[in-house]
């Protein structure tokens, strides 16, 4: 099949071989079966959230409307790669057309943008519920909940499109195997012919700066919630560490292979694409596990639905 998309003249490679996971046999069984467990659970977990909140009206209120897209957007997250490395895991010829690699490097970007912006309008929403509670329901306004996640969806797509508007000048002409069970950027850059290294840069800067920035952005937000509990009475404080622990630990599992990735200045090896494993699979699947287990009203409306007999008013 001639390669034909536009922009990408002079690019002749038509098929990408992924080189995934290795291992033994048993490995790969094992494995197989622990991704498929971990993707049930974020699907379920994650859609189940959805449900709650739009079909409980106590739970109509920033925070959850919030975590109810963060779930949707942990579901699209983990699908942009999970289902193909569950696949690729069973077989031995792991190829995937360049369109698709495009496509996957598209949406992660895409995605992952919105989940970095979702993740500090939580944080920046808890910050006003603890430590300005009496202007909360003026500074998380339901017009600002909409513009957050506007703001999410308008900075993941910018953030795509400009690292991707570079890829598309470059030309693919050879080598065509890449060492991960996904395809990103740094490693698709290295394929190509044209030299690379300022479109390396160009990546390094975008999505490196927008992992770090995003990241001190968090660790600040839980830092002034920490000093406020702390100032307020030493009783609240731990149970406040506990709960920012727990999210504090999510933060750090998500942005680490980030940053390991974007900003570490030299050539990875090929650990970082076991390290995004926790982006993709672990961390889906605890933040509805560290957003509602802990959490009252969730507890509650878990209950107030399972008193109702009538699901079919939900319909
Ligand atoms: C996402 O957030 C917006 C804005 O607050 C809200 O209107 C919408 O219902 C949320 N989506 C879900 C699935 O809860």
């Amino acid at each position: 099949m001639p390669q034909s998309m536009d922009g990408l003249n002079g690019s002749m490679v038509s098929k990408l071989v992924l080189l995934g996971l290795s291992g033994s046999w048993e490995t790969k069984a094992i494995l197989t079966v622990m991704f498929s467990l971990l993707y049930l659970g974020i699907i379920l977990g994650n859609l189940f959230i959805v449900f709650l909140v739009i079909a409980d009206s106590h739970l109509h209120s920033p925070m959850y409307f919030l975590l109810a897209n963060l779930s949707l957007i942990d579901v699209g997250l983990s699908s942009t790669t999970v289902p193909k490395m569950i696949l690729d895991l069973l077989n031995e010829y792991k190829a995937i057309s360049f369109q698709s690699c495009m496509a996957q490097i598209c949406f992660i970007h895409i995605i992952g943008g919105v989940e970095m912006v979702l993740l500090i309008a939580m944080a920046f929403d808890r910050y006003a519920a603890i430590c300005k509670p009496l202007h909360y329901l003026n500074i998380m306004s339901p017009k600002r909940c909409i513009l957050f996640v506007v703001i999410g969806w308008v900075t993941g797509v910018i953030h795509a499109m400009s690292q991707f508007s570079f890829v598309m000048n470059l030309s693919f002409c050879g080598p065509n195997t890449i060492d991960s069970f996904y395809c990103d950027f740094p490693r698709v850059i290295q394929l190509a012919c044209s030299d690379a290294d300022k479109f390396e840069f160009v990546v390094a800067a975008n999505s490196g700066f927008m992992s770090l920035i995003t990241f001190f952005l968090l660790l600040l937000s839980y830092a002034f919630i920490l000093v406020t509990v702390w100032k307020r009475s030493s009783g609240d404080l731990s149970k406040a560490l506990v709960t920012l622990s727990a999210h504090i630990t999510v933060v750090v599992l998500f942005f680490t292979p980030c940053m390991f990735l974007y900003v570490w200045p030299f050539p990875t090896s090929s650990v970082d694409k076991y390290l995004f494993i926790a982006d993709f699979a672990l961390t889906p699947v605890l933040n509805p596990i560290i957003y509602t287990l802990r959490n009252k009203d969730i507890q509650i409306a878990i209950k107030r639905l399972s008193k109702q007999k009538n699901y079919v008013r939900f319909c």
